[in-house]
């Protein structure tokens, strides 16, 4: 399982950076305060996590049980506390923060809006009180579909206020991928927008729930629409009502629907290794702690900062710090709607210069492709306000690291590599800027109260340094998934049952080096990452298979310089394997229908046609031989076990 490769590769990476004596001096936690948190964790991470919980929540009601693990591994904290994630993001900042910027937002066409505290607030209890007066209760379910707007962070705020359970779809998703998640969340209300401004065109997503909703999701009642792109839609009589009149003459205070500490707070639909998404369920108490000490650990947010990370809501990342975190630390944040190229090459770093970001958190595939277009394009903007910088969505390869590093840092910022995954639901093991000396590559180390190990195949320990293994959590943490909406069984199957229910299964491979300090390799299951987002090879194929024309498919990832994986497809068609024009006429069809059946991050970069598919005589196909005929590389693998293997050679043709 291990990529010897690779290891040998990160090994030979070295460079050790310390933190800055600016750094150390003005981090919120230094070396050896976080020296001491792990002190405290490592004694009781119960007792630890449940003190930083009463100190950083508002509590409406005290817990009292810290961690309830009697249905183990369905672990509960706080299991009697009562609180509001909107009240903790939004009310309790007013007296002090009352008019201090919360977020200040620029769309792609260069418009640029800002709420100060006291304006989120009023506009979240207006929408909240408007979903009311719609029907939405106390866990009823809302899809929001939207573009990156303050809108979607207003939505998902109005729902935390009335206890309701947002499911956010990304707005590059289809109207097919829409319809599979709403119908599978219940949903009772869609929240959208006319349009969003990306890559320079409208995203029409009123569109796609339209569509949607022509195919099914009957437990839709009403459909909230919020004027973006004011270009013409259709507006269905009875269902179909603006957010501007749904929200006019509500009241700017709504009474917060207090919780207990496991009420689901949002589920968000993530791929796995079937072709199935599973809707990842979050706790709203545990959580929001996970979210909010990770923003000021890792971010170490003070009052001064801007915030930008750049991605969407529609990921757990948009979630975690954007929408959550940072604004339950009292922070400035800044939305961005479009894409980083456009108009120009610049825009990340003229949006950076324009309103005086301070900490940058962004995707290794988005350094990876501003790095191509040289230096000089940053160097024309003022980045001096920039203190620190985070990645995250994959291994930060050292080039891109490096670049960052000096080109956009200017050698005086922090690089926090923050590993983790929608369903940790927030950082589980990155540096702490004032703290932490950096190797570039590492997401270095487990934060306090985060104990993870490598384990083997049958689950042992690996102590040794350097030795490849499985990437397991070996104690419950508060913002950990919860379950998978509506099927428990394959909670416990996806990320327990492997090794006895004993660690939580990460899905990753990675060792730890001779420092304790960790590196992730990649996927161990059949989940690809492209462009920082995950994706199931089942996923694609059984997109592929309901062409009518396909009989079989199989996918697999190609490392890519950009992407990180690009997607390569080998297909069996129904009718003979084309040729000439007619081959590219049906790679062109399927690219499309992919497309149109999850959206276009999930478009094959590359499909393949072949009588059949290397099988072994029992009918398993063999990826192995597959991700090597991807890459272009000769087979040197043994082939005796494959069925037929002169259908390797139709497979290697481009
Ligand atoms: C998978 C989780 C967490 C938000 C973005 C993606 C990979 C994520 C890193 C990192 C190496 C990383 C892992 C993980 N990953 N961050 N800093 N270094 N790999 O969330 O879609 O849930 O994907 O992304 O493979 O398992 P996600």
């Amino acid at each position: 399982m291990s990529d010897n490769n690779h290891i040998e590769s990160v090994l030979n990476e070295n460079r050790l950076f310390s933190p800055s004596e600016r750094a150390k001096k003005e981090a919120t936690v230094n070396a050896e305060q976080l020296a001491a948190l792990h002190a405290e964790a490592g004694a009781d991470h119960v007792a630890f996590w449940s003190r930083l919980a009463q100190e950083k929540l508002q509590w409406s009601k005290p817990f009292t049980v810290g961690l309830d693990d009697s249905k183990a591994p369905h672990y509960r904290w706080f299991t009697d506390g009562e609180l509001n994630v909107s009240v903790n993001c939004l009310d309790r900042h007013l007296d002090e923060r009352g008019d201090k910027t919360a977020i200040i937002f620029e769309g792609e066409p260069g418009d640029v809006q800002k709420y100060t505290y006291h304006e989120l607030h009023g506009a979240v209890c207006r929408l909240a009180n408007a979903l009311k007066l719609q029907g939405v209760e106390t866990g009823d379910r809302v899809v929001i579909y939207m573009p990156m707007i303050p809108e979607a962070v207003i939505a998902m705020q109005a729902c935390a206020r009335i206890g309701a359970i947002h499911s956010i779809v990304f707005g590059g998703f289809s109207a097919e991928a829409l319809k599979d998640r709403v119908e599978d969340a219940q949903a009772k209300l869609i929240i959208t927008a006319d349009g969003g401004h990306r890559g320079g065109r409208v995203v029409e997503l009123k569109k796609s729930v339209d569509l949607a909703l022509e195919k099914g999701c009957n437990t839709v009642r009403k459909v909230l629409v919020c004027k973006r792109t004011a270009h013409d839609i259709f507006m269905k009589e009875g269902r179909d009502l603006w957010w501007h009149e749904a929200e006019a003459g509500m009241s700017n205070y709504c009474e917060p629907v207090m919780v207990n500490a496991e009420h689901p707070l949002f589920l968000l639909y993530t791929s796995g290794s079937t072709g199935k998404p599973k809707g990842i369920v979050h706790s709203s108490a545990g959580y929001l702690l996970g979210t909010h000490m990770s923003n000021e650990w890792i971010f170490d947010l003070k009052d001064d900062d801007v915030f930008w990370c750049t991605a969407d809501v529609g990921w757990i990342t948009g979630h975690s710090y954007v929408a959550y975190g940072p604004l339950s630390c009292g922070a400035t944040i800044l939305m961005f709607e479009g894409a980083p190229t456009i108009p120009h090459t610049g825009r990340f770093w003229e949006v950076c210069q324009n309103h005086g970001v301070t900490v940058f958190y962004t995707a290794p595939t988005a350094i990876r492709a501003l790095m191509k277009f040289g230096d000089d394009v940053p160097k024309q903007y003022d980045l001096s306000k920039l203190r620190l910088l985070g990645s995250v969505g994959e291994p930060i390869n050292p080039e891109a690291w490096m670049w960052y590093h000096t080109v956009i840092g200017q050698e005086r910022c922090p690089i926090v590599d923050t590993w983790w995954q929608t369903e940790t639901g927030a950082h589980m093991i990155a540096p702490f800027p004032g703290a932490t000396a950096l190797k570039p590559g590492s997401c270095t180390q487990p934060l306090p109260g985060i104990f993870a190990e490598i384990v083997d195949e049958e689950g042992n320990l690996i102590t040794a340094d350097n030795q490849g293994g499985y990437l397991v959590i070996s104690k419950p943490w508060p913002s950990m998934l919860r379950t998978i909406w509506g099927d428990d069984a394959r909670y416990v199957s996806t990320y327990y049952e492997k090794f006895n229910n004993k660690y939580y299964i990460v899905g990753d491979s990675a060792f730890r080096d001779a420092d304790g300090y960790y590196w992730i390799l990649g996927r161990v299951d059949d989940v690809l990452n492209v462009s920082g987002h995950r994706l199931g090879t089942m996923e694609v194929e059984s997109a592929l298979v309901a062409h009518p024309k396909v009989a079989e498919a199989a996918v697999v990832g190609r490392p890519h310089d950009v992407k990180g994986e690009a997607i390569v497809a080998f297909v069996v068609l129904n009718s003979e394997r084309p040729t000439g024009a007619e081959r590219d006429a049906i790679i062109t069809e399927l690219k499309a229908w992919v497309g149109e059946q999850i959206g276009p991050i999930a478009k094959p970069d590359e499909i393949r046609f072949g009588d059949n598919l290397p099988k072994t005589r029992s009918g398993k196909i063999m990826r192995r031989l597959l991700r090597t005929l991807a890459k272009g590389e000769e087979i040197t693998q043994d082939t005796s076990t494959l069925e037929d293997a002169t259908i390797l050679k139709q497979l290697a043709e481009k």
